[in-house]
């Protein structure tokens, strides 16, 4: 596989040492430093910025021309082309579905949206003022509860069931976890919508009175479920891959991911850009929050800016401005105060050399929050739509690491610490 090597010369080791190098399909080529161990030798790379961890074929993004493929398929394409469900299929097997695959796809998802009844149960052991991604971190996991019939990971088919039952069933949490922070009943899943249909059926509806789904609100949340459902070896996605590498089942492996999505560096930035502009309050504040953002001995940044791969334009945040800027038009909110304020602050920021240098521009989440929110949608919801959105990405580099040569994560380290010394006896 070595396409070209490198020759690496340490101080204190006579010979040079060779290490392959490996080029793929498209993106950066890497340097296979795996035999340094056998030298004395790691590498130290903090936060893996020039860490390939693994080798994958369902995502490639290139940070510095603003593309992001899912499958080969541009994301913009399958924005404007494809649905969530028909990208999930993509993610997990390699290819877009026939009609026929579609359709026999779409139906085993509808009809594993239930949860087991006793589920229902975990919830009234949290507050009902806990956070949402703290439920769900509790419920997704217990889920490993109740599949003992399909929990061999060495099994084909346990693997593709077990993926199955997590893209139809979180959805169904998700929408738990709100109806029981608001204190009213769950809502059963109905098999004659469609998921994004369903999920705001589940989330809107209750059983005194059940409206119509908005076809507008449908597709936009399908919209935010497409441009969520992968993004190449992120925090969270990393998370579920080393879970899984000690033989995790694939239910204890997306809890991880969704605890790892959390953290407002992460999938918590969404909550954190709404909370962000509500605090800005007027764009006659914005350059203080700007200059704050600047300022090194501020800990605040600009939420929903930044990438650790995007150093030019998230082609989400493209697409997802788009899809904000048809639902406020097609809801007659185009001139919702939050938005006026979030343009205000994108076109401040994308002037400001600081951002500029530092290649800092709007990301996924930057305008997401704004579409939930005109959806009805509370900001402490916000993440969890994210890791709804991102499970059919989780379980496809799960499944991707599950089906290959793979072994336990288990990264070295720097030590800095005391040398041996003996414990003072008397
Ligand atoms: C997601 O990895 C993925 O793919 C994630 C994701 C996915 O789909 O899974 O895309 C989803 O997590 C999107 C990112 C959401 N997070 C935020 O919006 C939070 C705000 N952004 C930052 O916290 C930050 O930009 C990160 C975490 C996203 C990236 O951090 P890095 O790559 O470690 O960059 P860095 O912290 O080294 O910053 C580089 C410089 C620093 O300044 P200098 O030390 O060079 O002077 O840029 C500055 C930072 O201080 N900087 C910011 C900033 N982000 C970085 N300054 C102000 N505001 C910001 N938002």
């Amino acid at each position: 596989m070595a396409d070209m090597k490198a020759i690496l010369t340490v101080d204190g080791i006579d010979e040079p040492l060779e290490l392959p190098v490996y080029k793929g399909t498209l993106g950066q080529n890497v340097v296979d430093v795996r035999s340094l161990a056998s030298k004395n030798l790691f590498t130290y790379d903090p936060g893996f910025v020039s860490t390939a961890a693994c080798e994958s074929k369902i995502t490639f993004i290139d940070g510095a021309k603003g593309i992001l493929l899912h499958r080969g398929y541009p994301i913009d394409q399958l924005a404007e082309h494809s649905d969530y469900l028909e990208t999930c299929f993509l993610l997990l097997h390699g290819e877009l579905p026939t009609a026929e695959e579609k359709e026999t796809f779409v139906s085993t998802i509808k009809n594993h949206t239930m949860v087991h009844e006793q589920l229902n149960h975990f919830f009234n052991g949290f507050r009902r003022d806990a956070h949402p991604m703290a439920i769900m971190c509790g419920v997704v996991g217990a889920l490993s509860a109740f599949y003992h019939d399909s929990m061999d990971i060495s099994n084909p088919e346990h693997r593709l069931i077990s993926a199955h039952r997590l893209i139809a069933k979180i959805p169904t949490l998700a929408a738990m976890v709100y109806k029981y922070s608001i204190g009213q009943p769950f809502m059963y899943p109905r098999n004659d919508l469609s998921y994004s249909e369903n999920f705001l059926h589940m989330m809107f509806n209750t059983p005194c009175e059940e409206k119509k789904v908005s076809p507008i609100l449908a597709k936009a949340m399908d919209r935010i479920f497409l441009l969520h459902a992968d993004h190449e070896q992120n925090a969270s996605t990393s998370t579920v891959r080393m879970a899984g590498s000690t033989g995790a089942n694939p239910f204890a492996c997306i809890a991880s991911g969704i605890a790892a999505l959390w953290g407002p560096a992460h999938g918590g930035a969404n909550e954190a850009v709404l909370n962000m502009l509500e605090e800005i309050g007027d764009e006659s504040n914005i350059d203080a929050f700007v200059a704050k953002a600047k300022d090194k001995e501020d800990p605040f940044r600009l939420m929903g800016f930044g990438h650790r791969v995007y150093k030019n334009f998230d082609p989400r945040a493209k697409v997802m401005k788009a899809t904000c800027d048809e639902v406020l038009a097609e809801l007659g909110m185009e001139n919702d105060p939050l938005l006026k304020i979030a343009l205000k602050l994108e076109k401040i920021a994308t002037e400001d050399e600081y951002f500029i240098k530092r290649g800092l521009y709007p990301n996924v989440d930057f305008y997401s929050g704004i579409i939930l929110k005109a959806i009805g949608i509370p900001s402490e919801m916000f993440t969890v739509i994210f890791a709804t959105g991102r499970t059919p990405g989780w379980i496809a580099h799960w499944n991707e690491m599950i089906s290959s040569d793979y072994r336990i994560a288990r990264p070295r380290q720097l030590y800095t610490g005391s040398p041996k010394r003996d414990y003072p006896t008397k």
